[in-house]
């Protein structure tokens, strides 16, 4: 079912984990199955260095947010926000199209921590606690 690389990911996933006291966070779940993502970034200048993921989901999800959390690394918060979940599906050669709605959680997570990022710029505080679903 799965590629070599995306077995790989998922079998060795980077930045697995969470950023104490991040610069922006972000939950989201998958209207499809109800799995739940959670991204914490660690941001200076405006760059994203340094981004870890929490996955309750399978691993599709697990292999597509390592892999997007290796991608934002080093990226300006406007690129990271161009980053698609068809992007990372590419760098992971392929996913099988049941599995291509699982790559939306990191796409999601990431663009509602750099979403957080920027709200806490302007001392606004956003419910942490609110989960959208993608
Ligand atoms: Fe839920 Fe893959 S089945 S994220």
């Amino acid at each position: 079912m799965y590629n070599q690389k995306v077995l790989d990911a998922f079998a060795h996933p980077q930045n697995v984990g969470e950023i104490e006291n991040p610069d922006g966070e972000g939950t989201v779940g998958n209207a499809t199955c109800g799995d739940i993502m959670r991204i914490t970034l660690r941001i200076e200048n405006d760059v994203i260095v340094d981004a870890k993921f929490q996955t309750f989901g399978c691993a599709a999800a697990i292999a597509t947010s390592s892999t997007a959390t290796q991608m934002v690394i080093g990226m300006t918060v406007d690129e990271a926000l161009k980053l698609t979940n068809a992007r990372v599906v590419e760098e992971l050669e392929g996913l099988p199209p049941q599995k291509i709605h699982c790559s939306v959680l990191a796409e999601e997570a990431i663009k509602k921590a750099i979403e957080d990022y920027r709200a806490k710029q302007q001392n606004i505080q956003l419910d942490k606690t609110k989960i959208d679903y993608v």
